[in-house]
């Protein structure tokens, strides 16, 4: 649990939180960061999923625990900064990846399933993100990543909530990153395209990328000029400059990592 991350050492050590944590590309995101040298705490409201990915860590030779989190949950995420402190005494890399997806047609949308999104990929990046500002802004070399999607900048049927909760996410990451700069935050997001995690599973196990109309459309036609969905860790590799101290001169960017699909027609 949490009390088993070692604390960093502000001269060596980087520590790193992540949300949504427990699966995906957040559970890529988390390991690949703590193979750079952070320590990291792997968040989540899947708790055994969160477990999992911290012991994966360990198990590896790394320093991670885990939290139980939901970030639409506001008693919760103001525990955080207590907690975060209590373990680690500072945040220097948070990455705002929990997200929830959903089609839903819009002629049947409801308000309650526009809320249900927004309140989770939009609300709940910005409040984890606000409960940690004193942390990110004490580090001196502060980095925030916002995990978007493409669909923040392209449009989709049946995805009006899900494409305007990251369409926000993208740009308050731009906005963000102009009221931290002073403090040496750099706020950067990712958008990911098609990625090959949980996410894109249909309840019998099968993923949309083994369908006829994903190998018709993306592979053969080459709509993703790679002709394939991305892994959670080709997404994590992208994070980790976005993140690291080697990272100087980049804030307020949205980088896509989509096999070159918003590159083409
Ligand atoms: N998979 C894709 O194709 C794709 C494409 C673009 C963007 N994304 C984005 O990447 C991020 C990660 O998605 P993924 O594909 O790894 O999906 P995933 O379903 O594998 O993982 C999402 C994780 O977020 C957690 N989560 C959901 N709601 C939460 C909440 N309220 N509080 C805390 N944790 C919560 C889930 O428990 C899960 O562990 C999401 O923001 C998603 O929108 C995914």
């Amino acid at each position: 649990m949490y009390a088993s991350a070692s604390a960093g050492s502000r001269s060596e050590q980087r520590n790193a939180l992540v949300t949504g944590a427990g699966s995906g590309i957040g559970a890529a995101i988390a390991e690949a960061l703590a193979r750079s040298g952070c320590a990291v705490v792997c968040t989540d409201r899947n708790e055994a999923g969160a477990d999992a990915t911290a012991a994966r860590i360990r198990a590896a030779g790394g320093s991670a625990a885990s939290l139980p989190l939901d970030i639409a949950d506001d008693s919760a995420v103001a525990t955080l900064p207590e907690k975060v402190v209590a373990g680690l005494g500072a945040i220097d890399v948070l990455v705002n990846n929990a997200g929830v997806g959903g089609e839903v047609p819009t002629s049947g949308l409801t308000m309650a399933d526009v809320r249900a999104v927004l309140r989770v990929n939009l609300e709940g990046a910005v409040a984890v993100t606000l409960a940690l500002l004193p942390q990110l802004r004490a580090s001196g070399s502060g980095r925030v990543l916002n995990v978007a999607s493409i669909q923040g900048f392209r449009g989709a049927r049946d995805s009006l909530a899900y494409g305007a909760s990251k369409g926000a996410l993208v740009n308050l990451t731009r906005d963000l990153a102009c009221d931290l700069a002073d403090d040496g935050v750099l706020v950067n997001a990712l958008a990911p395209g098609f990625v090959n995690t949980p996410m894109a599973r249909y309840a019998d196990g099968t993923t949309e990328y083994e369908t006829d109309w994903f190998r018709t459309i993306y592979v053969e036609n080459a709509r993703i000029p790679l002709r394939r969905p991305a892994e959670p860790e080709e997404v994590a590799e992208a994070a980790l400059f976005l993140c690291s101290p080697a990272n100087t001169y980049v804030t307020g960017q949205v980088l896509a990592v989509d096999g070159g699909m918003t590159a083409t027609f």
